[in-house]
């Protein structure tokens, strides 16, 4: 049995920051940044506006495209490392302003790859009799950028994703998921303050300590090969051939990273899918919403092959391949 998506949704805030914007923030340029990571602009939330806002929109489209009312809902899957709070989950919180009574929440944290690890998770789920499952990737991650830091705050944007997962009836659905991590690699992205390690403090805060930091060249390397490598492993498991992928959709960070794996995949740049231009890195948020932007273009029709490919923090990586 598998599992199949039946309706998916997303959303970004409507304040967008630009590449000119930045240039009167820090010492950038457009010129640098569209070069070296092919961003234009990125959205922002308002102080109004947490993870949480973000994911109720992205849901409720998806809920509506798959026609399942919310209190049908099993299981609520939120991948975010940006949540509206420490405690409790944004995936309660959105469990409440959805009225899925019915559905059990929590939040999972895996970084830009939190998406397809909640996937999998969701995946499982359905394969053990769960019915409809909500995924949703959702993120502030200006909350946690440094927008004194021209190395990383051209880089992100916000953003959420969602996708309803139910029983497949045919030879639609999910064929494969492929997880890994290895931590240690964990220093390569991380927010060093605010949890239980060290606590936010007047010390953290003077020391900055609480907003991403990232060895980005280093970054850059790894994910080219784990990207590469993931991909592989998700056509070699369903005996499939790149030319028969009709759509690529990858973790969106950066177009030369994008360019890159196309590349050493012998996959054509012009099956990738790409909004990182308009939206930036919006980390677990990332593949739903491009996602959700393929299905409303009508670049996937019925039995049309997806492969999905994602890095990011801890360091984990993760593929897989969908059939529509
Ligand atoms: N504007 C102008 N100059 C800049 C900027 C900027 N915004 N940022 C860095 N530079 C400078 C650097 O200071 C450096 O200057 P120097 O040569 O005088 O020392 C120079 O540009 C080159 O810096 P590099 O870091 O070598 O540049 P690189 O080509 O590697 O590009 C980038 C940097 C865009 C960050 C790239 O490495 C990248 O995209 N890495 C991957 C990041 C990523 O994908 N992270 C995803 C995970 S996020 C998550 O999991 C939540």
């Amino acid at each position: 049995m598998r599992s199949q998506i039946l309706g998916t949704g997303s959303y970004a805030p409507s304040r967008i920051l630009t590449n000119a914007d930045l240039e009167r923030m820090v010492a950038t340029s457009d010129a640098w940044i569209t070069e070296r990571t092919g961003i234009r602009e990125r959205r922002v939330v308002t102080p109004e506006e947490a993870c949480s806002d973000l994911g109720v929109q992205a849901a409720r489209q998806a809920l509506a495209e798959a026609k399942i009312q919310a209190s049908e809902l099993d299981l609520i899957l939120v991948a975010t490392c940006t949540g509206d709070f420490p405690l409790p989950s944004t995936a309660c919180v959105i469990q409440h302003r959805l009225g899925a009574t019915q559905a059990a929440a929590c939040d999972i944290s895996a970084a830009c790859c939190g998406f397809v690890y909640a996937l999998a998770v969701a995946d499982a789920y359905i394969k053990t009799g769960s019915r409809y499952v909500l995924v949703v990737g959702a993120e502030v991650m200006s909350a946690i950028t440094d927008w004194e830091d021209r190395n990383t705050c051209v880089l992100f944007g916000d953003g959420a994703g969602a996708v309803v997962l139910g029983p497949s009836d045919g030879e639609a659905g999910i064929l494969s998921l492929h997880l890994h991590a290895d931590g240690r690699l964990a220093d390569l992205i991380c927010v060093p303050g605010g949890g239980s390690s060290m606590p936010i403090s007047e010390k953290i805060l003077a020391e900055r300590l609480h907003y991403i930091k990232m060895r980005g060249n280093e970054t850059f390397k790894v994910a080219v090969k784990t990207m590469e490598e993931a991909a592989r492993e998700a056509l070699a498991a369903n005996g499939l051939t790149v030319e028969e992928i009709d759509v690529f959709i990858p973790h969106q960070a950066n177009i030369r990273i994008l360019k890159a794996v196309s590349q050493r995949l012998g996959l054509s740049f012009d099956r990738v899918a790409v909004n990182l231009d308009r939206f930036g890195n919006t980390s677990a948020a990332s593949i739903p919403m491009m996602l959700d932007e393929v299905v409303r273009e009508n670049r996937v029709k019925a039995d049309s092959l997806i492969l999905v490919a994602a890095f990011g923090a801890g360091l984990t990586w993760a593929s897989g391949v969908i059939r529509w």
